[in-house]
C-alpha cells in the first residue's frame, strides 16, 4: 500500500501532526516555515543552527523534540544545501533524507513544508509530486518473505500531508504521484521477490490480477504451444532449459478510442543463470532482478490505467527463466526467430535480446505508433553509464528528446547512446543472419543494434536499465525505475 497524501495550508506552528518537516539552507538561512517555527518557539531553531548541530548541508537532517509554542511534538530540520544552488538533484536528496528520517520515527503521519523550497524552473505541482514520490519510496518495506523481529513494530508512516492550498492543480499532482507510486511499488515488489516465487507463471498471474482489478484492461497469456505456433524460436530457445514454462503476457488498455497504441515491452527473465554459458559465482543472486524491465513496464501500465490515460496502450512481457540443463540451448545453436531471421547463439548468457526480439516482432501486430522496450540487458551499459542513468537507444531524435525530457522531469534519467549502422557489422556471422553477441566493444550498443533488427523501421526506443533497476548489496532493492520515466512520457503524450 502506498502512502496516503493530503494537502494542508495550515500553519506549521499550529498543525496537529506528529512531525513537521521544514527546510534549512547552508549558512543558516531558513525556509519561511522554519522561520515561523523559530519565531513561535523563541528561537529554538536558530540556536540549533548557531551551535552547528544543524548545518543545512543537503542530505542531512536534525530532529528537534518538544519545542515550546509549537503544536507538533517533532520538528525535522532538513538540509537544502546552498540557497543559491537548490536544484532538482539537491531537492531530491533532501526529500529522500526527510523520508528516511520520517520512516525511522514511531509515527504514522507527518506534514512537510519542503514545498517552499525554490527550484528554478519547477513549480509547486512538480515539488508536490517529487516530495510525495520520494517519501513513498523511502516508506516502502519489503516484507513478502519474512516478518519483522519484534512482534510490536512501531507505528509506520502511512500518511503524508503536504503544505499547499487544496486546489485542482495540487490535487492533480498528488493523483499522479499516487499512481506513479503504485506503479513503482508494484515494480519494486515484483523485482525483489525471489525467483522461486517470481517465476514466469507468477509474473503472468500479476498481469492477470491487474486486469481483474481494473475495468477496461484485457489480458492474454500465451503458452509454450501458442508461441511455437507463432514461430517464436528465439524465445523458446532460451526457455527450453528451464522446468518453469515460459509465458508471453499481453495487456491492453483502451483509453484512446481508435488511435494507434503505444507499446511497452519488458524483459522478463525471472532468473538469469547464464544458461550453459554459466555466469561466474559472485553476484549470481542479483540475476533475480533480470525481470525488472518486465516489472517496470507492468508498473507503468498499472499507473497509466489508474490515471485512466486517454490513450491506447499495449504491454508485452516475455517471461522466461534462463537455466542450464539437459535440454538447454547451447552456444552454436541456430534459432529461427518469429521474424524469420536466423540467429547463431554464441553465448547463452545473451538471452535477453533473444526473448525480446520475438516480443518485438509480436507486438507489431497491434500496429503501435511507438514501441519502447525496457531491459536489464547488458553489464556493458553499467560499465558505460554507471548506476545513475539508464541507456537510451533509438534512431528517432524526437522520441529520444521526449524520453530524455521525461527522465529529467522525474529524476529517472537516461542518457543516449548511438545506434549507428557502423556497429551492425559486429553481429555478423557465417552461419546465420546474425549472431547474438557483438564482441568485446560497445556491448550495450551492439545489444541495441541486435534489437533494432526486429523493429522493421518502426518508431522504437530501447532502455537498458541494467544499472538503474536495482541497488546492489545484501540490503539492496529494486528501484522501480523506469516507471517514473515511462509514466511521465505517457502523461506528456496526453497534452
Ligand atoms: N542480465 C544480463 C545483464 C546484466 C548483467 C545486467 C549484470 C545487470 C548486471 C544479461 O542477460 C547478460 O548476461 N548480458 C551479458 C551479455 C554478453 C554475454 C554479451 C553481459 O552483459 O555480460
Ligand atoms: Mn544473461
Ligand atoms: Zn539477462
Amino acid at each position: 500500500m502506498t502512502l496516503q497524501f493530503a494537502l494542508s495550508p495550515e500553519h506549521p506552528d499550529t498543525i496537529a501532526s506528529p512531525c513537521v518537516v521544514v527546510g534549512l539552507y547552508q549558512g543558516g538561512k531558513l525556509t519561511p516555515a522554519a522561520a515561523l517555527l523559530d519565531a513561535a518557539s523563541g528561537g529554538a531553531i536558530s540556536r540549533v543552527t548557531a551551535s552547528g548541530d544543524a548545518t543545512g548541508k543537503a542530505g542531512t537532517s536534525t530532529v528537534l523534540f518538544g519545542l515550546a509554542g509549537i503544536a507538533s511534538p517533532r520538528v525535522l530540520l532538513v538540509g537544502l544545501g546552498d540557497a543559491a544552488k537548490c536544484d532538482v538533484a539537491t531537492f531530491q536528496r533532501a526529500a529522500g533524507e526527510a523520508g528516511r528520517a520520517l520512516k525511522a520515527m514511531p509515527i504514522a503521519s507527518a506534514h512537510t513544508t519542503l514545498t517552499e523550497a525554490e527550484i528554478p524552473g519547477h513549480d509547486l505541482a512538480w515539488k508536490l509530486r517529487a516530495l510525495a514520490l520520494a517519501t513513498d519510496a523511502q516508506a516502502y518495506r519489503y516484507r513478502a518473505t519474512f516478518k519483522p523481529k519484534s512482534e510490536a513494530e512501531p507505528a509506520q508512516l502511512a500518511t503524508l500531508s503536504l503544505a499547499a492550498a487544496d486546489d485542482a492543480t495540487a490535487r492533480t499532482a498528488l493523483t499522479q504521484a499516487r499512481a506513479i507510486a503504485e506503479g513503482v511499488r508494484f515494480a519494486r515488489e515484483l523485482g525483489n521477490l525471489p525467483p522461486n516465487i517470481c517465476n514466469p507463471a507468477h509474473v503472468a498471474a500479476q498481469a492477470q490480477r491487474i486486469a481483474q482489478q481494473h475495468a477496461g484492461v484485457d489480458v492474454e497469456v500465451l503458452e509454450r504451444e501458442d508461441m511455437a505456433k507463432l514461430g517464436m524460436g528465439a524465445l523458446l530457445g532460451v526457455a527450453q532449459g528451464s522446468a518453469n514454462a515460459p509465458k508471453l503476457i499481453v495487456l491492453q488498455w483502451r483509453g484512446g478510442g481508435d488511435a494507434r497504441p503505444y507499446a511497452l515491452v519488458g524483459k522478463g527473465i525471472t532468473f538469469d543463470s547464464g544458461g550453459i554459458s554459466l555466469k561466474p559465482g559472485a553476484g549470481r543472486e542479483e540475476m533475480k532482478f533480470d525481470m525488472c524491465g518486465a516489472a517496470g513496464v507492468l508498473g507503468a501500465f498499472l499507473a497509466a490505467v489508474e490515471l485512466k490515460l486517454p490513450l491506447n496502450l499495449v504491454c508485452v512481457v516475455p517471461a522466461v527463466e534462463n537455466m542450464p540443463g539437459g535440454n538447454s540451448y547451447r552456444p552454436s545453436d541456430i534459432l529461427t526467430s518469429m521474424s524469420g531471421l536466423t540467429i547463431e547463439v554464441l553465448n547463452t548468457d545473451a538471452e535477453g535480446r533473444l526473448i525480446l526480439c520475438d516480443a518485438l516482432t509480436y507486438v507489431q501486430k497491434f500496429d503501435p505508433q511507438v514501441i519502447i522496450d525496457a531491459a536489464t540487458l547488458t553489464g556493458a551499459c553499467v560499465v558505460a553509464l554507471g548506476k545513475h542513468a539508464s541507456g537510451l537507444m533509438t534512431r528517432d531524435d524526437e522520441l529520444a528528446a521526449q524520453l530524455l525530457a521525461a527522465g529529467e522531469r522525474t529524476h529517472d534519467r537516461a542518457w543516449r547512446l548511438p545506434l549507428w549502422d557502423d556497429y551492425q557489422s559486429q553481429l555478423e556471422t557465417g552461419f546465420a543472419d546474425l549472431a547474438n553477441i557483438g564482441g568485446k566493444y560497445g556491448g550495450a550498443i551492439t545489444a541495441g543494434c541486435f534489437l533494432s533488427r526486429f523493429t522493421n523501421g518502426r518508431r522504437w526506443a530501447h532502455l537498458d536499465i541494467a544499472g538503474t533497476a536495482w541497488i546492489d548489496g545484501r540490503k539492496g532493492s529494486a528501484t522501480g525505475r523506469p516507471v517514473p520515466l515511462l509514466v511521465q512520457y505517457l502523461l506528456d503524450r496526453c497534452g
